[in-house]
């Protein structure tokens, strides 16, 4: 028999046409049994409150559901607390000992943290929040990089009823300030700094300059990261430090019973305009879909995986799939500062190893980073611990899927592709590992409970095999509840479009098993390496520059991020194009955004194609970014102008 390692790509492609749990994998899954589908689908509420019935409620809710379209409300009446689900009851179970986090900062400095240790820091921190004049409902927006303290900040909020919103620590100083402004924030916490490649990443400069402008805010606490990490910036008057506020509180603080709809906290995302829109998500039925997904879709033994989902706490992910989630379970894991590369770009080898890693959950742009650096890498460490892979963020490409099962996963582990957005809260669709025959590339069916729909442009209901838009027909306990303050644009945005259904922005097809896979954003959101942005935002940033009069943005097609950014500008009079005005551009938005949003390249352009009402024809310019046949031409205003752009975006390559 050949070794399977040593195939090539195209090998494994046309061998692996689809994947069955094996039977190992089968005689332990903690769902064997397809029937499972059915019985969740007739009675779906029933099924969502058999989770919910898992949790520790203060007082038990009187009503499952009330769906007054598009506002829900789950577990209505009932009453409990976020960090009793993640900490105390676990503690009270006797699983005090087991190690919560495994945190690996990037310089290698380890800590290990039991529930136990954890619920006590999760309680001095409470304690802290309150000292500070935190309150039931005030909002405290986080800045902080992958250290525990970050997940433990998430649940001292939840104890006290705090609304946490945590901005991901890669934003700009605009950004975060935009962000605390919208939620008017009370409170900030952040980290004076992190590793990231070897180097501090100085955050409470950014900090410094965003709450400059922010009224609300009276205090930000800041993490000392330790370790040689330091930041730059000065103290200002409104700087605590967290061992002043924190390390000397009471280990025990009351746990807050909230009603089941109070908000948990608040996760900005980009949408199809220049303003990011606040995600609300509530308490009862959040939980409850983050405790039945994970330990369904990772088919998870809290009492002997260890689980490490990459992801940072920034995003949604980490909050559902790190905190949340794994946590109310009970679950042990890994928690990695840094970079996948640094020292060596088998970092990641290297902890799954450490740890003896059994359930993995990464990104495909970080998939095909791996394939690119080799799978030398992986193949120098034992990675045998692995018992299931699984994939968020963006269409996996079928080569990184069967490359990740055989390099990564030994050709033995289930592969779960899971598709979900910052809006659903909790995954959606998804292969159940030990009951779904996989097809590389497929996202395969909803979660039990969930129900999908195909619709076309006429919001007709696409039936068997065919392509539409991605549509979600019944409420789910950890669906959003709304945008923080405007509520009238998530009626526009979510459920204007197919009236009576939730529209998620993406396109997909269903094959003639009734899998579905998921094609991407069909509105003006582009997926850079599994994060969202908006051309629009990117726009707006650019023309707060001087020099730019108009500016177009696309996301094209990028081997290895999946989409990236393309701008098209047409400058101001009195500014000449040239090379160093294009990195000047490309700098800016990223000060302006964040790193993610900086473009590839810029294009300067006389003119932009518009349609005869004066609208950019976006489309179009991705077609020439990606070097394609051009579309439909004939709505234009002037097709000429296309020529002209052709030619220069072709010279500057
Ligand atoms: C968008 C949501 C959910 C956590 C990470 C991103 C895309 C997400 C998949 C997948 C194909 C996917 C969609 C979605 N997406 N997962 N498995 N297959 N596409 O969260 O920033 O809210 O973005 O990510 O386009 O709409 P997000």
């Amino acid at each position: 028999m050949t070794d399977p390692k040593a195939k090539t790509i195209d090998t494994l492609l046309s061998e692996i046409r689809t994947f069955i749990p094996p039977a190992e994998f089968v005689a332990q899954a903690n769902v064997a049994d397809p029937a499972i589908y059915a019985s969740a689908n007739e009675d779906w509420q029933g099924w969502w409150a058999s989770w919910a019935e898992k949790l520790q409620w203060d007082r038990k809710w009187d009503t499952v559901l009330n769906w007054n379209l598009p506002y829900a409300e789950w577990f209505v009446g009932g009453k409990l607390n976020a960090s009793v689900q993640c900490l105390d009851r676990h503690v009270a179970a006797g699983n005090g000992e087991r190690i919560a986090f495994y945190f690996e900062g990037e310089q290698g400095d380890t800590r290990e943290l039991t529930y136990s240790q954890v619920l006590r820091n999760v309680c001095r921190i409470a304690n802290g929040l309150k000292s500070l004049g935190v309150n039931k409902g005030d909002r405290v927006a986080i800045y902080m990089p992958m250290v525990p303290e970050l997940a433990m900040t998430l649940l001292a909020c939840a104890r006290i009823g705090a609304i946490f919103s945590v901005v991901f620590a890669g934003f700009s100083p605009t950004s975060l300030k935009d962000r605390i402004q919208d939620q008017t924030a009370k409170l900030v916490i952040c980290a004076d700094g992190c590793w990231r490649r070897g180097k501090v990443l100085d955050l409470k400069t950014v900090v410094n300059e965003a709450v400059a402008a922010c009224d609300s805010v009276t205090n930000v606490v800041v993490l000392r990261r330790g370790g040689g990490c330091t930041s730059a910036a000065p103290a200002t008057a409104r700087d605590v430090e967290w061992n002043d506020v924190f390390a000397n509180q009471a280990d025990t603080c009351t746990p807050l019973a909230m009603d089941s709809e109070d908000p948990l906290f608040i996760l900005y995302t980009s949408g199809t305009t220049g303003k990011p829109k606040g995600i609300v998500h509530t308490t009862g039925g959040y939980l409850t879909a983050a405790l039945a997904t994970t330990k369904l879709v990772f088919d998870l033994k809290e009492e002997k995986d260890v689980y490490w989902c990459t992801a940072d706490i920034g995003w949604i992910t980490g909050h559902t799939y790190i905190v949340f989630g794994p946590m109310a379970n009970g679950a042990t894991q890994v928690i990695y500062e840094g970079a996948p590369d640094f020292p060596h770009q088998d970092r990641f080898w290297a902890l799954i190893e450490k740890y003896k890693v059994s359930i993995f959950y990464t990104a495909p742009t970080a998939i095909r980073a791996f394939m690119k650096w080799g799978e030398e890498h992986p193949a120098k460490h034992d990675l045998s611990t692995l018992r299931l892979l699984g994939s968020v963020g963006e269409p996996i490409n079928p080569e990184a899927w069967v490359w990740y099962l055989h390099h990564i996963g030994g050709g033995k582990c289930p592969i779960v592709d899971t598709w979900w957005q910052t809006e659903t809260g909790a995954i959606m669709i998804t292969p159940l590992p030990g009951i779904t025959t996989t097809v590389p590339g497929s996202a395969t069916t909803p979660f039990p409970g969930i129900e999908a729909k195909l619709i076309q442009e006429d919001g007709s209901e696409v039936i068997g095999a065919g392509g539409g838009y991605l549509a979600l027909t019944r409420p789910w306990p950890s669906m959003l509840r709304g945008l923080w303050g405007d509520n009238k644009r998530y009626e526009e945005t979510y459920w204007s479009r197919f009236p009576g259904k939730y529209f998620a922005g993406d396109g997909a097809k269903r094959d003639e098993n009734n899998f579905l896979w998921i094609l991407g954003r069909v509105d003006d959101v582009m997926n850079v390496s599994g994060h969202r942005l908006s051309t629009m935002e990117i726009e707006s940033s650019l023309v707060a520059h001087p020099s730019v009069a108009e500016a177009a943005v696309v996301g094209v097609a990028h081997e290895m991020k999946g989409q990236a950014p393309i701008g098209f500008v047409i400058l101001r009079h009195g500014y000449v194009a040239s090379p160093q005005l294009e990195q000047e551009l490309r700098a800016f938005v990223g000060t302006e955004i964040g790193g993610l949003a900086r473009p590839e390249r810029i294009t300067f352009t006389p003119e932009l194609p518009k349609t005869r009402s004066g609208k950019i024809m976006r489309r179009l310019l991705r077609d020439i970014a990606e070097g394609k046949e051009i579309g439909d031409v004939t709505t234009l205003a002037d097709p000429n102008v296309l020529k002209g752009l052709q030619a220069e975006f072709v010279k500057h390559d």
